[in-house]
């Protein structure tokens, strides 16, 4: 486990470690989640393109939000942030997306699938970093999942069943 910047910080250093490599796990799904939503946003080709198209956008923007969030608290309890493409790749639970005409039947497939996992993960996230302690990096996974549940909850409601 890398070694912690200094820091006056009260969590013990052994918690902060591990909390580090967890925050970095998750700021991978979050970043692959924006870059995914992004993606979908430029290759929708729909008959409700124009609603769809500006409903990721605004999904973008929330998840670049929560990568925010869990990648300054990192930071805060000494750690390097890392966002960088190779760890994004190695680390996110998401699936891969091919770059292709998208349809509204597949966006919705893809990106409720994409939600349910990282809310999934991030869910997780919110008793593991409870179980050591830091009540505040469990509250910011506590919003990001309850964030990623009303965007599930919204494309979802696309698919009308
Ligand atoms: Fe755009």
């Amino acid at each position: 486990m890398a070694k912690l910047n200094p820091t006056k910080n009260s969590l013990p250093e052994d918690a902060r470690k591990q909390l580090v490599e967890h925050l970095n796990e998750r700021l991978a799904t979050l970043i692959d989640l924006q870059l995914q939503s992004k993606q979908l946003h430029w290759t929708l080709r729909s008959p409700h393109f124009i609603a769809l198209h500006e409903l990721l956008d605004e999904l973008v923007d929330d998840v670049s939000g929560y990568a925010d969030l869990v990648a300054e608290r990192a930071a805060q309890l000494g750690g390097i942030a890392d966002g960088t493409l190779a760890t994004v790749t190695s680390k996110s639970v998401l699936d891969d997306l091919k770059a292709k005409n998208i349809s509204t039947e597949d966006l919705l497939l893809i990106i409720t699938d994409a939600l349910g996992k990282a809310g999934g993960v991030m869910r997780e996230s919110i008793d593991w970093t409870d179980d050591l302690n830091d009540a505040a990096t469990s509250d910011i996974f506590t919003e990001i999942t309850r964030g990623l549940d009303a965007w599930l909850w919204k494309f979802e409601a696309h698919q009308g069943k």
